[in-house]
């Protein structure tokens, strides 16, 4: 069963309009190969723009930061997932540890935030990852499966077939700490038989696993070689179009 190798970039709030449309656009000159699919975690004031440029760009997609779980309504600041259909915004990403960390995103909240977007027929890159604390305390497994269910055990096999896992252990986002490519194949093996226990051969065997916590040029080579690793999710260094370019070439 083949699934599909992701170099996914997460900008998070950093470049302004001109930068950012330029990195989209040095992106979009770039060979990519054609089994690896791009996707561009764009913050929302120039979404519709990288959208519109990318419009006829193979292989090259764009995912909203965040969503809404309410359909709409007196949310002030707030974007919703219909609003991002009716861009034609084709991904967004849910559960980033940002999120949960700072804007007090729980498991129920996220739960919502999924319905909602698979409601408007947006695909989710639903994140998941354990804190240092609780990785030296040797639960990191029982950890993400617990927020796996908690968010996606609803879930009909049909709607897991929109989401994308990205695992991003804390302690290795933004740190230059990343996971040991051993490390990130337990994991991904872990909620691949997670993923196989709760909703079957097809879910798990279809369903792409990405990695995520200061992935590399330097060393996404050896964390996309894992066998569970079906690609990365990558903040820092997609800023860089030098670096994401040899990130969007680490397949093997
Ligand atoms: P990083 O961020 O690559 O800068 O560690 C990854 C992420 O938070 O998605």
């Amino acid at each position: 069963m083949s699934r599909q190798k992701i170099a996914a970039g997460n900008w998070k709030m950093n470049l302004d309009l001109e930068e950012g449309l330029q990195l989209a656009r040095t992106i979009s000159h770039m060979e990519i190969p054609m089994d690896v699919n791009v996707i561009l975690g764009i913050p929302y004031v120039y979404l519709k723009s990288a959208l519109d440029m990318l419009l006829h760009v193979p292989r090259v997609d764009v995912a909203a930061q965040n969503c809404h779980q309410a359909e709409s309504g007196a949310f002030t600041g707030e974007v919703s997932a219909s609003m991002l259909e009716s861009i034609s915004c084709p991904y967004v990403i849910i559960g980033h540890s940002e999120r949960r960390m700072y804007f007090g995103e729980d498991s129920k909240i996220l739960a919502e935030k999924v319905d909602k977007a698979l409601e408007h027929d947006l695909r989710v890159i639903f994140c998941c990852g354990e804190s240092l604390q609780t990785r030296k305390a040797g639960e990191q497994n029982s950890y993400v499966t617990q927020q796996l269910k908690e968010s996606l055990s609803h879930l009909s096999q049909k709607q897991m077939k929109s989401i994308i896992i990205a695992y991003e252990p804390i302690w290795a986002i933004g740190t230059g700490e990343t996971a040991s490519p051993e490390q990130a194949q337990e994991m991904h093996l872990e909620i691949r038989n997670h993923l196989r226990e709760s909703f079957g051969d097809e879910v798990a065997d279809q369903m792409e696993i990405l990695y995520g916590g200061s992935v590399k040029a330097a060393n996404a080579k050896s964390i996309f070689g894992q066998d569970d690793v079906d690609g990365g999710l990558v903040g820092g260094a997609s800023l860089d179009a030098e670096q994401f370019q040899t990130i969007i070439k680490s397949f093997s």
